[in-house]
């Protein structure tokens, strides 16, 4: 190719181009800003160790051979290498996870704010699924969802409402990927009832459509969570 030629076409792709900024995402729930630049501050996420001072440790968890407590009302257990587990991994957008369930057991929605979730199936059968957002193109609440069996992988988008459960005769086993450090979870049961101090029952009487006396019932199901 001639010369002129080869900086045309590389204009013509500089001009097409376009620059995007983004803000950080947050590694954690909230970072308040301080105004006052001589207070204490934190970091968005956790401060790094010197790098002198890091070992091989600090990239290893073990214990993950070890089926999780499944022993509570629900019948699922977990046990996560995120960032807390695992201090390598702080900046690199990244948690692993072990994930019991027993016969019946349920994951009841919820919401992993910071984080895509991809996992395979070991053992058992999962029935999962998650619901839409709503945008304008008619997809509102939409709820997408199926059996899986060991061998299949199922991915969930960042954000949105998903459960799972383990319609099996047998307990299930099942390893999750995140991609955050830190991927928070967010029931939707105890965040809505659960709360501390609870939501004054004229928002969710109002908001479910039910009556007091079933709202203090659920609260008094979840609360103190
Ligand atoms: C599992 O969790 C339950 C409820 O917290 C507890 O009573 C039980 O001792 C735990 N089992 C083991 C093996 O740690």
């Amino acid at each position: 190719m001639a010369p002129v030629f080869i900086l045309i076409t590389i204009a013509v792709i500089m001009a097409l181009s376009s620059t995007y900024a983004n803000d950080n995402n947050p590694l954690q729930d909230f970072c308040v800003a301080v105004p006052d630049a001589s207070a204490a501050v934190f970091v968005n996420g956790k401060i790094c160790k010197n790098p002198k001072l890091v070992t091989t440790d600090d990239f290893v968890a073990t214990g993950f051979e070890v089926p999780a407590n499944t022993t509570n009302r629900l019948g699922f257990g977990a046990a996560t290498a995120d960032v807390n587990k695992i201090p390598g991994l702080n900046t690199l957008g990244l948690t692993l996870m072990r994930f019991d369930i027993e016969s019946n057991g349920v994951v009841p929605p919820h919401i992993h704010p910071r984080a895509t979730e991809m996992f395979v199936i070991v053992e058992g059968t999962f029935y999962a699924g998650f619901v839409t957002s709503n945008p304008s193109d008619g997809t509102k609440n939409k709820l997408f969802a199926r059996d899986l069996n060991p061998g299949d992988v199922f991915v969930v988008p960042p954000g949105l409402v998903h459960f799972v459960r383990n319609v099996g005769n047998t307990k299930g086993l099942a390893y999750v990927a995140f991609n955050s450090q830190n991927p928070g979870f967010i029931a939707v049961t105890t965040s809505v009832f659960g709360t501390n101090p609870l939501i004054s029952t004229e928002v969710l009487t109002k908001s479910f459509q039910l009556d007091k006396k079933t709202i203090d019932y659920l609260q008094s199901k979840f609360g103190g969570y």
